[in-house]
């Protein structure tokens, strides 16, 4: 049987696993606020979503949790959104991502109706670049020296994707 990929709604029982998974050093790492959250502060910021502008979902992978995306700043009259995604530690270096970004994608140009998607990376995560520009994603500009990280400043790239130069596989 091929494997089966998918976007769910997040359930009351992931929030647990979602902390977890946000407090990764690996994740952190890759945010721009590096602070490890609480269960209680995790609860807090999800009731207050507001839920026209932000959507998550629950990558999942033959019907296991193995991601979290997240859809940010939906603007719906100018028909964009800025994404972002990361992988549980048990689910990376197997290939997942472009399956995950691959929904995600699709989610947002053809669910949403959007024209474009844009995301921002730290310069130094070089495996999420190869992943966004595998996808047709290209930078359009750095926020120089944005990101101070275990005492050095990095860039962050800005990426973006537009609907027609989306490379559906
Ligand atoms: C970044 C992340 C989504 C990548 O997903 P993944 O499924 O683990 O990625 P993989 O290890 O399978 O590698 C994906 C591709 O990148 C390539 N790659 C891996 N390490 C690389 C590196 N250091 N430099 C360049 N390419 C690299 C792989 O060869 C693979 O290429 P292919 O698809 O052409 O075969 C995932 O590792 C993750 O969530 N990491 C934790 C937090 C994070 O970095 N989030 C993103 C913040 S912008």
């Amino acid at each position: 049987m091929p494997p089966v990929y998918s976007l769910r709604n997040v359930l009351d029982n992931d929030h647990e696993w979602l902390v977890g998974l946000h407090n990764d050093e690996e994740v952190l790492h890759n945010l721009t606020d590096p602070r490890p959250i609480t269960l209680e502060s995790h609860l807090q910021w999800w009731r207050s979503l507001d839920s026209n502008k932000q959507i998550r979902k629950v990558f999942c992978f033959d019907g296991t949790r193995a991601g979290f995306t997240k859809f940010y700043a939906i603007d719906q009259p100018n028909k964009n959104c800025v994404l972002g995604a990361d992988l549980h530690r048990d689910f990376r270096g197997k290939g997942l991502a472009k399956h995950m970004w691959t929904l995600m994608c699709r989610f947002c140009f053809e669910d949403l109706g959007l024209h474009r998607v844009s995301l921002t990376t730290a310069s130094y995560n070089q495996r999420a670049q190869h992943v966004y520009r595998a996808l047709g994603f290209s930078e359009e500009g750095r926020l120089i020296e944005s990101l101070y990280r275990n005492g050095e400043y990095h860039d962050q790239i800005c990426m973006y994707l537009l609907k027609d130069s989306w490379h559906i596989s």
